[in-house]
């Protein structure tokens, strides 16, 4: 909000002009300067694109990797981190910067195995709300998300200067994700970081840690990824990002998801309504014209979801009692000496209907799920595609 007052006395017209004019452009640069953003809510992840507007483009990350749909490209070689295990001997740098936890990397560290060299510029994550549902990636894979997400950054040094000059260029930045599941025993590399999430709780706050081999975050499989062209995931979401997203996934166990999911707040410390800095990923978003590639053959195993094996399972149940009122009818004509014409008369309510069938045929196991009216329901809704 702008709120200024002009006095009375001072009503000279050129006056009043130049500082209407000056006070416009102070309102209007502090508007720029502050451009908060979110995750949900006011300025939350539909919202971005009308603060900043490539956010809307048409080459967005994160995108869901569908493997039925990813192109084989032989040519993709293996990611080669470059001195990811030198840390030197200064401590690293992890700060919460109320968007996610961040970690400067070291100039000399980059990534070879592009159709450039990129050096390191940064690492950060992404998680879900500590709530049992699997969410907090931002990429997914055939529609399944992982609990969390590391990005490991770098800009095109062959081509810019610098990060800044590289962040808004085609082919500026080459990221690389890692799906993060939980499950299984504690990460000790990961627990390089998390260790030290308590000492920066509030958006704000840096602590220094001891170095150590970056390289250990990252999956041990560097051959087997996905390739595409997208954009940085927050805002301004420039579309500068050359993806590498590994398919093997690193594991971390439950309790150190639920502290990544559960310690930091997204809030500056003495605020009176702390906010707890979670779900801070974005939705898949559209993969338009793009083309992702992979530097392997994917083995797509359909997973089913959990409504589609109920449409299964009741689908079949379905089907069964079908076949099995069709039995019944052939038996009751077998056995019954009158002709068709007589059963009109002789129908029964429905409920009966099922008590009668019961009697008649208590071998059939099928026939004990009429006695469900809720499944029976359920049935009409086809599977989903
Ligand atoms: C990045 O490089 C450009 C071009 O060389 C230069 O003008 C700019 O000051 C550099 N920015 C930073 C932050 O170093
Ligand atoms: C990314 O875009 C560039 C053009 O800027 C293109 O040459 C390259 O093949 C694209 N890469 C992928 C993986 O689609």
């Amino acid at each position: 909000m702008c709120v200024w007052e002009l006095g009375r006395e001072s009503m000279d017209p050129a006056w009043l002009a130049a500082t209407v004019f000056l006070l416009l452009w102070q309102c209007v640069e502090s508007t720029r300067a502050v451009k908060e953003w979110t995750y949900t809510g006011v300025v939350g992840q539909s919202e971005w694109s009308e603060v900043f507007p490539e956010c809307g483009g048409s080459g967005q990350s994160p995108i869901d990797v569908d493997t039925s749909r990813t192109r084989y490209d032989p040519s993709l070689s293996p990611v080669q981190p470059l001195g990811y295990g030198q840390y030197g001997r200064e401590p690293f740098t992890l700060s919460n910067n109320g968007h996610t936890v961040e970690m400067p990397l070291r100039s000399w560290m980059g990534v070879a195995g592009l159709p450039w060299q990129f050096s390191a510029i940064q690492l950060h994550l992404h998680w879900g709300n500590g709530v049992g549902v699997a969410t907090g990636s931002e990429h997914t894979i055939d529609g399944r998300s992982a609990s969390a997400e590391l990005h490991v950054v770098h800009y095109n040094s062959e081509l810019y200067a610098n990060m800044s000059e590289a962040k808004t260029q085609a082919n500026g930045l080459a990221v690389l994700g890692v799906l993060i599941e939980a499950g299984g025993e504690t990460n000790q590399a990961y627990t390089n970081i998390f260790n030290y999430l308590g000492r920066i709780r509030h958006a704000g706050q840096k602590v220094a840690i001891p170095g150590f081999d970056v390289q250990t975050l990252l999956p041990r499989d560097l051959n087997r990824y996905f390739r595409y062209n997208g954009s940085l995931t927050t805002p301004p979401c420039y579309q500068s990002v050359l993806w590498t997203v590994f398919a093997e996934r690193v594991r971390i166990s439950h309790s150190q998801l639920l502290k990544l999911e559960t310690v930091l707040y997204s809030t500056k410390p003495g605020v009176s309504q702390p906010t707890l800095l979670q779900d801070n990923y974005r939705a898949t978003q559209p993969l338009n014209h793009r083309t992702v590639l992979s530097s392997f053959i994917p083995v797509s195993v359909k997973i089913y979801t959990d409504g589609e094996i109920s449409a299964i399972v009741i689908g079949s149940l379905c089907g069964c009692i079908g076949l099995a009122t069709i039995t019944w009818f052939a038996v009751k004509t077998i056995r019954s000496t009158s002709s068709w014409d007589v059963l009109p008369s002789v129908r029964l309510p429905p409920q009966t209907r099922t008590k009668d069938v019961a009697k008649d045929l208590k071998q059939d196991m099928a026939l004990r799920t009429t006695s469900d009216p809720g499944k029976k329901e359920e049935a009409v809704t086809p599977p989903e595609p």
